[in-house]
């Protein structure tokens, strides 16, 4: 896994920025996997910045977002749906039919995952992937337990998940218990990770991620087993005792 320090949430953002327009200019038709979350909505708001300024063209462009909460409809307030419309795809000349999101709402959510499967074989695999972190380790919607062998699968969210997501709803009530999520196995078929963590809230996640074994008890440990992540953070969120902190900006550790 290759490291990038960085030292400000804007940076990261940055850096994480010219990735996603390097690779939209080597390939026009390039897959995207996307992540919802607070963390990547500095690099969303580069992204439309970018593309304001006439640089990219997202017009051949696909997405596969990471996950949906189950029981919310595609126009709810904290759906990933509306997340995904407010922050990217309403601001940037992507065509609506190119972008896919789990559909929280399905009537047979097995189904559902069958079907989001599909489109991701359909797609092929993302050539770029943006993930971020939960506190617990979960990626995506992957909590800790999850099987690394799981490809778009239901999952119950952990109370600890529930709570760190309340802060977006009117209270803790109004979270749903349940969420459709690309599963790990979906995840590692990407051809680059790049997971992104900022904030001192992600700093235990991150020494346990660099510093911990592989295990289905953290989720993102999984990392570990893809050949081409990157890890973009902040200085809070890398922010270990032992590390000097003039290295910080902007330093590459591998
Ligand atoms: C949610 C999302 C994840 C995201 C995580 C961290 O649970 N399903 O994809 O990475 O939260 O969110 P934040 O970036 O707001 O800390």
């Amino acid at each position: 896994m290759k490291v990038i320090v960085n030292r400000t949430y804007e940076d990261v953002s940055h850096s994480a920025s010219q990735y996603i327009q390097t690779q939209i200019k080597h390939n026009p038709h390039s897959v995207l996997g996307l992540a919802t979350g607070s963390t990547p909505l500095g690099l969303y708001k580069k992204l439309v910045m970018d593309y304001r300024a006439g640089h990219t063209d997202y017009s051949k462009v696909s997405t596969i977002n990471l996950d949906e909460y189950v029981g919310l409809s595609k126009t709810h307030p904290q759906s990933y749906h509306t997340f995904m419309r407010n922050n990217l795809f309403s601001h940037i000349n992507i065509i609506d039919q190119h972008t896919h999101i789990p559909n929280g709402q399905a009537m047979n959510l097995g189904e559902e995952c069958a079907r989001y499967n599909r489109t991701l074989e359909l797609l092929g695999p993302p050539d770029i992937l943006i993930l971020g972190i939960g506190e617990n380790g979960h990626i995506g919607f992957n909590e800790p337990g999850t099987s690394f062998n799981e490809k778009t699968q239901v999952v119950k969210l952990k109370e600890s998940t529930r709570r760190a997501n309340a802060r977006l709803f009117s209270s803790i009530h109004d979270v749903p218990k349940e969420a459709i999520t690309m599963g790990i196995e979906s995840i590692l078929s990407s051809t680059c990770i790049l997971l992104l963590a900022t904030g001192e809230r992600k700093n235990k996640a991150i020494q346990q991620l660099l510093e911990g074994k592989i295990h289905e008890e953290f989720p993102a440990s999984a990392l570990h087993l893809h050949p081409n992540v990157t890890l973009i953070v902040d200085e809070s969120a890398y922010n270990r005792d032992a590390s000097p902190r003039q290295s910080f900006n902007p330093a590459i550790y591998e």
